[in-house]
């Protein structure tokens, strides 16, 4: 059997209806393809809630990428997203068109306000505001009763869980912990821009993380010696451009002087033309 795809909204909406009518609990993983091992785990996530009928949307989102940036690039590689979506355990592909999701006509965003401000936002304006729309616009096509993203992108998981709550979207939403390569290097879609040697480079910036981590877990809480530390590891890096390099409290991701509850520290990094992103949770 394979996995059925769905391009239209109607048809996409009909598969769900059918299937909560036979009583499964629909989960839904939103991603834009060039799937790997980090999708995968939300995927087999979402599969194993019980009765799940697990929804994959697949959509490079025009909204959310700059006029710089790499949207026409982005990696498109279905064939090998199905494979993968089916061996975690989906059951529908939801494939839209831009078309479909943004008719000309379309004019309505959904503004995320000052979170989206700063760390990524800063250097992406309008990043988060075309997630946002986008996901809100997935989540009332699918009608999920929960969703499932990645802790890689902590700052998008916390806009979004602030959406569903703010707009009432009755939701399970679940963060998901990242998954690394084994030498450390978080899964990413854009990992495979990189050249062989920026990508010998690129489990550097997991291990300056993983240092600030250790130094808070030996009782250091003063974050401007912390925050020094990463900057200096980071643009110690061969052909590093640090964008961001940040310690903010877990929940409101507004910079802290100490480390006093859960914070934390997450940095986006350009290896060449590449910018990578990675966190971990300091307390
Ligand atoms: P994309 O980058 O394809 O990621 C889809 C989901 O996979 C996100 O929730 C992301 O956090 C998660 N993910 C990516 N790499 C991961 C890893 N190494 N470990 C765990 N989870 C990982 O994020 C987006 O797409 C888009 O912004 C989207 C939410 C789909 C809206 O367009």
């Amino acid at each position: 059997m394979e996995l059925p795809v769905v391009e239209s909204i109607d048809a996409c909406r009909s598969a769900v209806g059918a299937a909560r009518r036979a009583g499964r609990t629909i989960t839904f993983v939103p991603t834009m393809g060039a799937l790997h091992e980090g999708h995968a785990a939300l995927v087999r996530e979402a599969a194993s809630v019980p009765q799940a009928f697990t929804v994959v949307s697949i959509f490079v989102n025009p909204t959310q990428f700059g006029p710089n940036e790499d949207f026409n690039r982005y990696p498109r590689t279905l064939d090998a997203d199905c494979r993968l979506c089916w061996a975690a355990g989906a059951d529908l592909i939801f494939l839209p068109t831009v078309e479909t999701m943004y008719p000309s006509n379309s004019c309505t965003f959904v503004d995320v306000g000052e979170l989206g401000n700063h760390l990524c936002g800063a250097s992406r304006p309008g990043h988060f505001r075309g997630v946002c729309t986008v996901v809100m616009k997935l989540f009332h096509i699918v009608a999920p009763d929960a969703a499932f993203f990645g802790a890689k992108d902590a700052q998008q998981a916390r806009i979004l869980r602030r959406m569903v709550i703010d707009l009432d979207y009755p939701l399970d939403f679940r963060i998901v912990p990242t998954v690394r390569e084994p030498d450390g290097l978080a899964m990413s879609s854009r990992n495979r821009y990189l050249t062989p040697e920026e990508r010998a480079e690129a489990p550097k910036i997991h291990r300056a993380l993983f240092e600030v981590q250790s130094r808070v877990a030996a009782g250091e809480i003063d974050v401007a010696r912390l925050k020094s530390a990463l900057r200096n590891a980071l643009e110690a890096i061969s052909n590093a451009r640090v964008d961001y390099a940040s310690i903010v409290d877990e929940e409101t991701l507004q910079p802290v002087a100490r480390i006093e509850k859960p914070a934390l520290c997450a940095v986006a990094v350009f290896l060449g033309r590449t910018r990578l992103i990675d966190n971990l949770t300091l307390a």
